[in-house]
């Protein structure tokens, strides 16, 4: 697929059918994210990908809660990516202070777009997810709890598949040439 399709057909997928994926088409989109550059190839990630049945139901309930329920729609999520940051090289480390700027969650951030590109051209849906509760994730999948989860990529396939227009700021306001 040419790129520029693939990243219009890349969109967040809130409608899952529930059907089962095949661990091989899991697998290529951890290799996706395990090929991403990162700041002095740290690679501050370790992807927990979650496709036990009883699991994913227990990760989507980590998702939303009684008042924040605009991620119940995880429920029929057939697996989940949990993205644990894991600590940077020493050279990472000190180049981040340096330039006051936070290297890993730019590497995370990258990983995961990796990751759910690829998704999208295997035909499978994904979301990522900012909102979720850390310490039950953790306690449910023996992550250490001094360990930070930096994102949650919900993942299945899409119940009725069809591209949406995109919602972005135009290019003048996001770009521009020679000056800012
Ligand atoms: C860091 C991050 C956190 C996000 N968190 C959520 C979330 O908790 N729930 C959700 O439904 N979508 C979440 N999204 C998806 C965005 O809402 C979505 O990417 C954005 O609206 C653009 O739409 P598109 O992905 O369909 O192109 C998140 C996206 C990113 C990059």
């Amino acid at each position: 697929m040419d790129f520029s399709e693939l990243i219009k057909k890349r969109q967040s997928v809130r409608n899952f059918n529930g059907k089962t994926i095949d661990r091989d088409i899991l697998d290529k989109c951890v290799e996706a994210a395990r090929l991403t550059p990162s700041a002095c190839n740290a690679q501050p990630w370790k992807f927990v990908v979650v496709d036990n049945p009883e699991l994913v139901k227990k990760v989507a309930s980590c998702t939303y809660g009684p008042i924040a329920r605009f991620n119940k729609f995880t429920d029929d999520a057939a697996a989940f990516a949990v993205i644990v940051i894991e600590p940077g090289t020493l050279a990472s480390i000190a180049g981040a202070v340096y330039s006051n700027l936070d290297y890993a969650y730019m590497d995370l951030g990258m990983a995961v777009e990796h990751f759910c590109l690829q998704a999208a051209e295997l035909e499978l849906g994904t979301c990522i997810l900012g909102w979720f509760k850390p310490k039950e994730i953790k306690r449910l999948l023996n992550i250490p709890m001094r360990k930070k989860v930096g994102l949650l990529i919900a993942i299945g396939y899409e119940k009725e598949p069809r591209i949406r227009a995109k919602s972005r700021k135009a290019t003048e306001q996001m770009s521009s040439y020679n000056k800012y």
